[in-house]
């Protein structure tokens, strides 16, 4: 039988030579692999007492609306500027070129809310960092981080010191 890891597809040189892209649409296009990574994902949260699943579009939306709908727990949505109706909270993070700005509808957590963060991959923890100071903004308590995957070596942890951070595949490279 497969195992989830078996499923990713590591493609060497993208998007620049050096990187290997771990693929998450190759997990997801087969029905075992979708299975598999969405039980693994929800087995680190199902005995963590909270609130709300918070992901970032787009890939957290692909991980989090499911565990979400399955724990019976809400989902807000953390999106790319501008995309959002009502008034918002936003963060500005670094890119390895550049930088980007999230938000959130400010009336979107409550004050006391616990809240678990659900993306696909950690890389060098810029997006999460700033999804943590959103949360935080509106009076939100994080109490749990999960990734499917994690590259190790790009170091991401440094920048979620302190929360409880948990993956279901790490890589030791970037
Ligand atoms: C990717 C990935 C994570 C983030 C990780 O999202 O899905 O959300 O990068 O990188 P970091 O730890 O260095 O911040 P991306 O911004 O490429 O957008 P997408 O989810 O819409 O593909
Ligand atoms: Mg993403």
């Amino acid at each position: 039988m497969k195992k989830l890891e078996d499923y990713v597809r590591s493609i060497p040189d993208f998007p620049e030579e050096g990187v290997i892209f771990r693929d998450v649409t190759s997990i997801l296009e087969e029905a075992e692999g979708l299975q598999l990574a969405i039980n693994a994902m929800q087995e680190l949260v199902k005995d963590v007492d909270f609130d709300v699943v918070i992901g970032p579009e787009s890939r957290g939306f692909i991980f989090g609306v499911p565990i979400a709908y399955n724990l019976k727990k809400a989902f807000v949505p953390v999106r790319k500027k501008g995309k959002l109706p009502r008034e918002t909270v936003e963060m500005e993070y670094d890119l390895e070129y550049g930088s980007a700005t999230l938000e959130m509808h400010a009336d979107a957590i409550k004050p006391g809310q616990k809240v678990v963060i659900i993306d696909d991959l950690i890389a060098t923890g810029g997006t999460t960092e700033a999804i943590v100071k959103l949360i935080e903004a509106l009076g939100g308590e994080v109490v749990k981080i999960t990734f499917l995957m994690e590259l190790a070596g790009l170091n991401g942890r440094d920048k979620l010191k302190g929360y409880d951070v948990e993956t279901v595949i790490c890589y030791e490279g970037k």
